[in-house]
């Protein structure tokens, strides 16, 4: 009995990640993501995906080295980038550029761990600088050269935005990429873990995996909240909008979740860096626009809000141009698929389902001049 969109089914063993729908908890190898969300950084929880544990000092001043070692991208790649089309969708220069990271990878032919783990950390390293060259390329500005002396988080607003971050806006980041480092087998990782289990090379995984996160129902839902929020305009028109939506049968996006049935614990802490960053900035319209539509979803639909759809104001409210908004979710989730993808290759066993067959059987062949 086929179970629609793999319901339910539990395709892999894993200690990465563990989301309990019912209770609404997502914990990263044994640590609860509310502490993490608190009191970690995306580098440390790098290194957390990928290890298994959390890494002592030394071992955390090593990774963030290397992390902030191999920001730059081949010239070679830079000068390929120029030639794009300028209005190229920033999710296919993403899946491109990493398909030609890996023509340029010294460890491409390599596919032990140790060198895994390296490709990893480049990678990591490079899409936020593969995110923001793109936008500078594309708005005719010089790449900015990545600084070594700023975190992943923090390195990314300076490229792209050319100026410091202030302090709120670089840790509302840096906790938006713990928010969105893993998520147990989501469409774009099991799409990771597909690949890798036939044992093609990580960046071959990781354009999978980019391909599958671009999807409207997955990773660009992000892109879709924050244009509704941009044409309703004012919360005084929330009410009418939304009501005509479900009039239309239409989904809201950034709501609904195939695995959490009460709310995304991810949500919570995007909802309350949308609010603080709306004070900061002046302009609290989003924010409160988001709760009414939160409230008249939940109302109406029993739905609750997802990782998508508070990032959205967050990343509005941070500058960063809307069709970037995936790309950071990309930018995160690199770290939980190269961590699908090693613990893949550690244990692997052919992913291959059976499809239940559907159509007709034991049909006669009819030549083209009978037909
Ligand atoms: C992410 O898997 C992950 O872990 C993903 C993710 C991660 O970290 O990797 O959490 C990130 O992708 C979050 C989801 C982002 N996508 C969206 O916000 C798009 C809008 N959401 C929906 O498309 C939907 O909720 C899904 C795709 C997220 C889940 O879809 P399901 O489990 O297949 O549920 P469904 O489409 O069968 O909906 C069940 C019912 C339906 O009602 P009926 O037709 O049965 O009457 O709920 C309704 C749906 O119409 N419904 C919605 C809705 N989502 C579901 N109605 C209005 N608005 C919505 N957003």
């Amino acid at each position: 009995m086929v179970k629609a969109g793999l319901e339910d089914v539990v395709a892999a063993s894993s200690t990465i990640c563990d989301v309990n729908g019912k209770e609404g908890r997502l914990i990263y190898q044994g640590y609860d993501i509310h502490d993490l969300a608190q009191q970690s950084t995306f580098e440390e929880v790098v290194y957390l995906l990928w290890f298994g544990r959390l890494p002592t000092k030394v071992e955390q001043e090593a990774i963030s080295n290397e992390l902030r070692a191999n920001r730059r991208l081949p010239d070679e790649v830079l000068k390929i980038m120029r030639l794009f089309p300028k209005t190229a969708n920033p999710m296919e220069v993403l899946r491109t550029v990493v398909s030609l990271l890996s023509m340029w990878d010294l460890d491409a032919a390599d596919d032990g761990r140790e060198a895994n783990i390296r490709k990893a950390t480049r990678l990591t390293a490079q899409f936020p600088t593969i995110v923001a060259s793109w936008d500078n390329i594309r708005n005719g500005r010089q790449a900015v050269t990545p600084r070594e002396d700023l975190n992943l988080a923090a390195n990314f607003l300076y490229m792209l935005q050319g100026t410091m971050p202030d302090e709120l806006s670089a840790t509302s980041l840096d906790i938006a990429l713990i928010l969105h480092a893993d998520h147990e087998l989501n469409a774009s990782t099991f799409a990771a873990r597909v690949a890798a289990a036939t044992l093609t090379d990580i960046h071959s995984a990781v354009v999978a995996a980019i391909g599958t996160l671009k999807g409207p129902l997955h990773g660009g839902a992000n892109q879709e909240v924050i244009k509704m929020l941009i044409k309703i305009g004012e919360p005084a028109n929330v009410e009418p909008y939304i009501k005509r939506m479900f009039e239309e049968h239409k989904k809201v996006m950034g709501f609904g979740h195939r695995v959490y049935k009460t709310e995304d614990p991810r949500a919570w802490h995007l909802r309350k860096m949308s609010q603080e960053l709306g004070v900061q900035c002046g302009e609290t319209k989003w924010y409160e626009m988001s709760r009414k539509v939160e409230e008249l979803v939940f109302q109406d639909k029993g739905l609750y809000a997802n990782v998508d759809f508070y990032s959205a104001s967050v990343y509005y409210m941070l500058g960063i141009p809307i069709d970037l908004f995936t790309p950071i979710f990309a930018m995160s989730r690199i770290s939980g698929w190269a961590a699908h993808i090693l613990e893949q290759y550690a244990n692997n066993r052919l992913i291959r389902p059976r499809a239940e067959y559907m159509g007709p059987a034991n049909l006669s062949y009819v030549s083209l001049d009978n037909r």
